[in-house]
């Protein structure tokens, strides 16, 4: 159990592998309240399983569907009565040089990185300002202050949860809403699995291989922003395993 974990409501979207598995992971063992929204249900239902949370706790949840997000962060209300966080985590990755012409890929991104987090912010807002109380966590990346040949769309949905996130900020004062910004960067997790080329997931799971830290590293990041007094802000937390150079 941890102080100012312990019992609050936490929706994680984005809850089925890598990071926002290993935050779920986390929160349940600090005595957090976990609704967790993903596509694939079977990872869900496994992970609450092992966490014996109740059936409610899970939620199949295409970000792509606002309706679908509003669906995840309402079963919480339903649920617990609140909501004190949501982690808008989903995310896809799927790198290739802007000459190959991925439009598939390049409107994946937009629609799962981008607009899946304003889809999250539109369906928690609503409710904290009920409430007068919240808090709104956007994983975004390195890549949201950084931009390299091969990820141009990747760094731009990052860049764009950056911007969005510090707008939130401003226009929720009123409200006693907290936000924050997690950019990691190289984590052990499925994420490579989404690069659609193959070429260019050899090198990045190469790279992941070589630099990557432990999804751990994500879960304690956000449990610290989480765990700050109510009157305190972590508005942007940025980390690298200690070996990644970029
Ligand atoms: N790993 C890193 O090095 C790293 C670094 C910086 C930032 N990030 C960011 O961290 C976040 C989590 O990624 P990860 O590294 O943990 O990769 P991951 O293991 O592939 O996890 C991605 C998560 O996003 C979910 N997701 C993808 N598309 C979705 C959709 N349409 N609707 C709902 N959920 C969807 C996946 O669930 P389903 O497939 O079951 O839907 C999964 O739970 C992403 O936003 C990523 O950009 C990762």
């Amino acid at each position: 159990m941890s102080q100012g974990i312990e019992n609050k409501v936490v929706v994680i979207v984005g809850a089925s592998s890598g990071l926002g598995e290993a935050l779920a992971r986390r929160l349940h063992k600090d005595g957090a309240k976990l609704v967790l929204g993903a596509r694939r249900l079977d990872r869900l239902v496994k992970i609450a399983e092992e966490l014996s949370l109740s059936k409610d706790a899970i939620l199949k949840t295409d970000v792509t569907d606002p309706q679908q997000v509003q669906a995840l962060v309402d079963r919480a209300v339903s649920h617990y009565g609140r909501i004190d966080v949501i982690v808008n985590n989903a995310g896809l990755m799927p790198h290739s040089l802007l000459e190959r012409r991925k439009f598939d890929d390049w409107n994946a991104m937009i629609d799962v990185n981008l607009k899946g987090v304003l889809y999250g912010i539109a369906a928690a807002l609503p409710y904290m300002k009920e409430q007068k109380s919240g808090h709104i966590i956007n994983t975004s990346s390195v890549a949201g202050h950084k931009v390299r040949p091969g990820s141009a769309v990747y760094a731009a949905t990052k860049t764009a949860v950056r911007v969005i996130s510090e707008g939130l900020r401003q226009e929720v004062k009123p409200y006693n809403i907290r936000t924050t910004i997690i950019s990691p960067g190289a984590v052990t997790s499925e994420l490579a699995d989404s690069i659609t080329e193959p070429d260019v997931a050899k090198n990045i799971k190469q790279f992941y291989e070589d630099t990557a830290i432990s999804a751990e590293s994500f879960a304690s990041v956000v449990a610290f922003a989480i765990s700050q007094p109510e009157d305190v802000d972590i508005n942007e937390i940025l980390f690298r395993p200690t070996r990644q150079e970029l």
